[in-house]
């Protein structure tokens, strides 16, 4: 496995590969746990070549968000990708991916950016779209794997595909879970034991809902049961949760209409934000 820092360097490489190999592509923020390792996996069993990049992109952390306490563990995710039999990691410097200082570049991602995390992080799809896309000029990947626990994240990435005629398949893969239900997140690591405990309330509170979507009358009596289970975690305090349709995030009539319900929830533990989703 080689590990490159430059674009000039990766491209040497990606220049001199046939025309019939399959290069896939999961690009990560490092602090890597088992969600990117399953990432990786699919991506190892579909393609030839797999390409893994560390980045922390600093154009998709709001002014006050935790771009310096984001965890960095540069040699232990470079271990992990080894053992998961990808060919490259990719560990560029901001400098090179953004030698100037960025403009910022506003997509037409069909609104889809302005709901659920795009409302609480304004700007964050923004940020994410323009490194996504420089990601992909760079690396040329046949396949791209990302995660279904950044779902919006997901969708906005494959709108941002089809506009801009990217020609990369965006693979969605399941969240990766704890025993306890947790969704596995790089910010997993600042919760506090306490706080941790009551993590497990957002899978508790989707898990719940999907089991028994038949006893719940209405939208405002799931999101009542939402409230009422987040009332007994006093360190939780709610961002958001919302029910929508899943392949437009549009609001739903009522539950017996919906076009695949799917929920969402986002929420703070001191300053760690996570969030999770499920259809249900
Ligand atoms: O999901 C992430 O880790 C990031 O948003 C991504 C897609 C690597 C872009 O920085």
């Amino acid at each position: 496995m080689h590990v490159f820092h430059t674009i000039s360097e990766y491209r040497y490489w990606r220049n001199k590969l046939p025309l019939d190999v399959s290069v896939g592509f999961v690009p990560t923020m490092g602090a890597l746990h088992a969600g990117h390792a399953s990432l990786i996996e699919a991506s190892v069993a579909e393609n030839t070549f797999t390409v893994v990049s560390i980045f922390v992109n600093p154009t998709q952390f709001g002014p006050k968000e935790d771009l310096s306490k984001y965890p960095r563990t540069l040699a232990a995710d470079v271990a992990l990708i080894e053992q998961q039999g990808a060919s490259i990691v990719f560990a560029p410097a901001p400098s090179e991916i953004y030698p100037e200082t960025p403009t910022q570049m506003i997509f037409g991602i069909r609104d889809l950016d302005k709901k659920l995390c795009g409302a609480s992080r304004p700007g964050h799809f923004n940020g994410v779209v323009q490194v996504v896309s420089l990601l992909f000029h760079i690396v040329q990947p046949h396949n791209a794997y990302f995660g279904q626990k950044d779902f919006q994240q997901l969708l906005i990435i494959k709108q941002l595909v089809k506009e801009q005629h990217f020609p990369v398949k965006i693979i969605g893969c399941p969240t990766q879970r704890e025993v306890d239900g947790l969704a596995m997140s790089s910010r997993n690591v600042f919760l506090s034991e306490r706080e941790r405990e009551q993590a497990k309330v957002l899978s508790a509170i989707l898990f719940h809902l999907q089991k028994n979507r038949g006893s719940f009358a209405s939208i405002e009596s799931m999101k009542n049961f939402a409230y009422s289970a987040l009332s007994d975690c006093p360190l939780a305090r709610l961002d958001y949760f919302e029910l929508l349709e899943e392949n437009n995030l549009n609001e739903m009539p009522d539950l017996l209409s919906a076009n695949c319900p799917h929920a969402f929830i986002a929420v703070f533990f001191g300053t760690t934000r996570l969030i999770d989703n499920l259809r249900l």
